[in-house]
């Protein structure tokens, strides 16, 4: 427990998207492809990681976290072109029809008693990962995001 006089503002964006990894010749296999910007503040100068957690829900309960460290300290409020600092990170293995409960803030984050921003995102899982052509009456691949 450590008191910051300065902490970075909130994410200005989160998203995911399931994206389809190695290539079997029965079954998709999915990871989470978690992308973010960061907020046009001047309190990115005091930003040093992005923690992102993730949580299902569905026949398998699972909590899990990861820290991006950022390498350097930020300069400036926008990277080339005055664009949005913009980041993502691949990760997080997928089941089939699970709920995914995305969540993710900065750090250092805001102290005791303060708001402590963070922003969330739900993603389905497709019901089945059967290839179509094997059994396809069972497989509904049905992708829903909500903000
Ligand atoms: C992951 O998302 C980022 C940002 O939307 C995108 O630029 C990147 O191409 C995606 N990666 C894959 C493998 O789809
Ligand atoms: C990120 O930074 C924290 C605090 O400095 C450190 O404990 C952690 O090991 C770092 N993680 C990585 C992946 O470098």
């Amino acid at each position: 427990i450590k008191w910051h006089s300065l902490t970075p503002a909130d994410l200005h964006n989160l998203s995911a998207q399931l994206i389809e990894t190695e290539v079997d010749t029965h079954f998709r296999s999915y990871l989470i492809n978690i992308s973010w910007s960061l907020s046009m503040d001047a309190s990115i100068k005091e930003l040093t990681a992005t923690k992102i957690c993730v949580m299902s829900i569905g026949t398998r309960e699972h909590f899990e976290c990861i820290r991006c460290n950022y390498t350097e300290k930020f300069q400036s409020q926008t990277m080339f072109g005055n664009r949005r600092w913009q980041f993502h990170y691949i990760g997080f293995p997928v089941e089939p029809e699970m709920f995914y409960s995305i969540s993710a803030y900065n750090l250092p984050p805001a102290n005791i008693y303060e708001d402590s921003p963070s922003k969330s995102i739900m993603l389905t899982s497709p019901g089945c990962f059967e290839k179509l052509g094997i059994n396809k009456n069972k497989c509904i691949f049905m992708f829903k995001q909500t903000a």
